[in-house]
């Protein structure tokens, strides 16, 4: 969430405001002559942190700019050079840089004042063609960009983590479950993959919009374009995004990069809930399936014994901000007719709070299953509980020629007769008691000596062999793809040739300030 910001004022004029470059053209004296009003319009205490963005959109609008022979290039010498001091001051001064101010409204405006003072008239000429309206749209994409690489490498780490996890403890044989009932055995590994595999779908659909939502907004100005001869499509090399967007009002007036990237926050954060639910569940007493590394419980106030899974449930209960934040912004967005609107504004605070939760439980998930045991001798010693392998020994059937349903009908009786006499598994039947079944059903004499390779969790394990089962072939198989992808770093670079224009002109982490 946002952090409550310090507002630096910049040295003021004579009645105590800084004037806005536009306020001129307004018969009062604007928003600022009210403090409520000037705090109110203002997004500078949330915008800043797309102070690099902002600039590296003004570096390249400027070159164009002189490309286009709208600038001189003296001009575009001082405005460069008065873009990258104060891209250096802020980078050094973060808050504290003198010109943030919130008369000032917001990042782009702070940064435009600032460039006028350092290098005079040339710097009256950078917003040519421009609008805020396109400034702010670019600078969101440039910023999604970076976060996305960032994500892409948070979940990384993350899907090593469960990696190396199930390099240690994958081979635990487990109980797994539908509607939460014991169901077949399973291996540690399956479920781990499990996990792997939606945070892998996760991180896909962040690089899938990375390159859906590339258009380049610049040069759509405040809503109809510019009579100026700009030219979008150098810009838009210059700044490694797509193509010029084809239309000047969509470009000003949608968001649909940010729900969409909201959205794929909201399929992870709603991944990590699950599995912190889960996992919640497993450290408990009545489960006992893994042991938390004491850094990542707590203790009770009063009850002396307690370790409490904290982490795992705030991550759990995060979710819920990150769901808010994601309807939040489609409300905000469906009553909003055409062109930019002031509402579009607030976008940002849902954006980067979204993505400071999401990313915050990914690093600390990463910790949690970094340290994490499955603990085998409890898990094993309660093992033969629920018949897990009743599925196994109607397959048995099934390779006897037994149709499977006649086949599911036979277990259920055995697993009925089990129940009648007090035995825990199917294993302890005699194989009298599994024929008597099988002719009952009109299958006589099919059950040999053999169907003791098909009992007990551990042989039911060893036999699956379907792809992506959730045995020790599967797992095996898996794990091995797994570890040749994570040999590679995350990201677009990574996976699509020619990609560095998704990831923008900085893939260094964006400023959280
Ligand atoms: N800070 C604003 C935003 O984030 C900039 C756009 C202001 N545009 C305008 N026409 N008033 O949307």
């Amino acid at each position: 969430m946002a952090k409550k910001q310090k507002i630096h004022r910049a040295p003021t004029s004579p009645q105590g405001q800084i004037p806005k470059p536009w306020e001129h053209a307004k018969a009062g004296a604007g928003s600022a002559s009210d403090p409520l009003a000037a705090r109110f319009v203002a997004s500078l205490a949330y915008d800043k942190r797309l102070y690099r963005h902002d600039i590296a959109g003004s570096l390249a609008h400027a070159a164009m700019l002189r490309q286009v022979g709208l600038l001189s290039s003296r001009e575009l010498r001082d405005i460069e050079r008065g873009l990258k001091e104060i891209e250096a001051e802020i980078n050094r001064q973060g808050e504290a840089w003198e010109g943030w101010n919130i008369d000032l409204e917001d990042v782009h405006m702070c940064i435009e004042v600032a460039l006028i003072r350092k290098i005079g008239d040339p710097g009256r000429k950078l917003h040519t063609g421009r609008s805020r309206n396109d400034q702010v749209a670019l600078d969101l994409k440039l910023w999604l960009a970076s976060a996305t690489q960032q994500l892409l490498e948070a979940h990384q780490d993350l899907l090593r983590a469960f990696l190396d996890l199930a390099q240690r403890d994958g081979q635990v044989v487990m109980p797994g479950y539908t509607h939460l009932q014991r169901a077949q055995p399973i291996v540690a590994g399956g479920e781990i993959l499990a996990w792997m595999a939606a945070l892998d779908r996760a991180a896909g659909r962040l690089i899938g919009l990375a390159v859906v939502n590339r258009a380049n907004p610049l040069g759509a100005g405040a809503v109809a374009g510019s009579s100026l001869p700009l030219n979008r499509q150098a810009t838009a090399e210059a700044l490694h995004v797509g193509p010029p967007s084809d239309s000047a009002i969509d470009a000003t007036a949608s968001r649909d990069a940010a729900v969409d990237f909201v959205y794929s926050l909201a399929m992870t954060a709603m991944t990590l809930s699950r599995w912190a639910e889960q996992w919640i569940l497993y450290a408990s007493s009545e489960f006992g399936f893994i042991i938390l590394d004491g850094k990542y419980t707590t203790g009770s106030s009063m009850m002396p014994q307690k370790r409490n899974p904290d982490m795992l449930e705030l991550i759990r209960g995060r979710c819920g901000g990150v769901y808010g934040h994601l309807v939040a912004l489609l409300t905000m967005l469906k009553g909003l007719p055409l062109g930019y609107n002031r509402d579009l504004q607030e976008d940002k605070r849902h954006v980067f709070a979204a993505y400071d939760l999401v990313l915050d439980c990914l690093a600390m998930a990463t910790r949690i299953v970094a340290t994490t045991r499955f603990n085998a001798p409890r898990i094993t010693a309660d093992l033969e509980r629920g018949f897990l392998d009743a599925t196994s020994l109607a397959e048995y059937l099934v390779t006897k020629g037994v149709p499977f349903r006649t086949a599911h009908q036979i277990v259920g009786s055995l697993v009925r007769t089990c129940e009648l006499r007090g035995l825990d598994s199917l294993a302890q039947l005699a194989l009298e008691d599994c024929n008597a079944a099988c002719a009952l059903a009109k299958q006589p004499k099919v059950v040999g000596r053999d169907v003791l390779d098909w009992l007990g969790p551990q042989n039911v394990v060893e036999r699956y062999r379907t792809h992506g089962n959730a045995g020790l072939a599967g797992v095996a198989e898996l794990l091995q793809q797994w570890q040749a992808r994570l040999a590679v770093p995350a990201g677009p670079a990574a996976t699509r040739p020619g990609a560095r224009s998704a990831a923008g002109p900085k893939p260094a982490r964006p400023a959280r300030r």
